[in-house]
């Protein structure tokens, strides 16, 4: 009998962790292997390993075995052939978009992005000789069509955007690419594959801050990048041995233990979102609510074909401007004040004045970020401690 493929939902607590594994290691969690370097088994082995006809682990900066779990895990998660996991979520699109690029080429994507990749693509790939055009209405595939010159090498996309929630048109964007033969790389991040899968739907690179709901307790630093094995044994053999952008074991531990709950978590994620964008949309102190579950989300439909759930994060704009927005943010009790976003915790911030405000206000206003702007994650609270938070600190407004 041919064996059964297991389910997202066993991927996620077993994938990448066999039953052999687990008698080797004498563990069923998977190991923390805290080593920096890997005994050989002899001269011969090792020769095989560096020049890569074996597979192994030859130094800590290039792979480990925790690590290794890891990748798996995400891969088959994401319904890719392989993973690479990274210090960061910054390190994974840097090692991806530096893997894909060299000097005159460019990269199209629009300005709806994490206020770190913006300033990754927009001043420090130039200093690499690569240029970055953006795409004007990325709501509208023909902008895309019109942005993409012979020189573009990378599509690179976020979806939902963070932090304006903007929804890109994944399988659209996927038969662009293809017809002009682009690699398109998909942010994952404020899905996780638990509510999109991009991959499925066309992609070639999916890319995550793993800091955020794979890990799902702000407690690791971590990134990851999946997609075909050549791509990725190429980042590693290449990308990590000269420039090291290595997760720690610990790290990766941790997120392959955040890994376990992620279905449940994406889903009460998104329930208690929902409740929270449904009561905002309705409170006198709000001037607008955006996020993906609601009808009034201008890419409403393109999100119900592609999500599963709208995942935790919504932002909404306070009447009364900046200082209205810092009164509210300064009067949550519950919602935690920082820049994160994907935890269990609920979190909040005003991204024009933290995680965007490198951006300029012009940059800002091109890619919608307005000053009275709050972003909020919903954690796994309970919702009506949750709106109860929010409604006392709008009253402030
Ligand atoms: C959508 C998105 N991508 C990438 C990043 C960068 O991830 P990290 O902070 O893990 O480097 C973030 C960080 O907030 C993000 O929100």
């Amino acid at each position: 009998m041919a064996e059964k493929k297991p389910r997202f939902d066993t991927i996620s607590v077993k994938g990448g962790y066999s039953r052999e594994d687990q008698l080797k290691y004498c563990t069923m969690a998977p190991p923390l292997i805290q080593s920096a370097v890997f005994p050989y088994e002899s001269a011969e082995w090792a020769a095989d390993l560096y020049s890569y006809k074996i597979e192994g682990f030859a130094y800590g900066r290039i792979n480990n075995p925790t690590n290794d779990i890891l990748e798996k895990r995400m891969a088959l998660l994401e319904g890719a052939e392989a993973g690479l996991a990274t210090s960061s979520g910054m390190a994974a699109t840097f090692m991806a978009a530096h893997h894909l690029l060299e000097v005159g080429d460019e990269i199209v994507c629009p300005n709806r992005v994490y206020g770190g990749t913006y300033e990754l693509f927009h001043t420090s790939m130039p200093r690499m000789g690569v240029k970055t055009n953006w795409v004007p209405e990325p709501d509208k595939i023909e902008s895309w069509q019109r942005t993409i010159t012979p020189k573009t090498k990378l599509i690179h996309v976020e979806s939902p955007s963070n932090p304006n929630l903007f929804v890109a048109d994944i399988p659209a964007l996927a038969a662009l690419a293809r017809s002009k033969g682009i690699p398109l790389m998909v942010d994952n991040t404020i899905c996780s594959p638990a509510l999109q899968r991009p991959i499925e739907m066309g992609a070639d690179i999916v890319v995550h801050s793993a800091t955020k709901y794979i890990s799902g307790n702000a407690t690791s630093l971590s990134g990851i990048l999946v997609g075909k094995k050549e791509f990725v044994d190429h980042v590693r053999h290449v990308g990590f041995r000269n420039m090291g952008p290595t997760i720690s074991p610990f790290n990766a531990w941790l997120c392959l233990l955040g890994l376990e709950s992620l279905s449940l978590r994406m889903q009460k994620h998104s329930d208690n979102a929902m409740t929270i964008a449904k009561f905002l949309e309705k409170h006198p102190k709000v001037e607008s609510v955006s996020y993906p579950g609601l009808s009034s989300h201008p890419q409403h439909e393109v999100a119900k074909r592609q999500m599963s759930a709208y995942s935790s994060m919504l932002s909404f704009n306070v009447k009364g401007g900046l200082d209205a927005a810092r009164r509210v943010i300064n009067n949550l009790r519950i919602a935690v004040h920082t820049t994160h976003l994907g935890s269990s915790q609920t979190v909040a911030i005003q991204p024009a004045a933290t995680t965007h405000w490198q951006l300029g206000p012009e940059a800002r206003a091109k890619g919608g970020i307005p000053d009275n702007m709050i972003r909020y994650s919903a954690g796994i609270e309970d919702a009506q401690d949750l709106i109860e938070d929010l409604d006392n600190a709008l009253r402030s407004a």
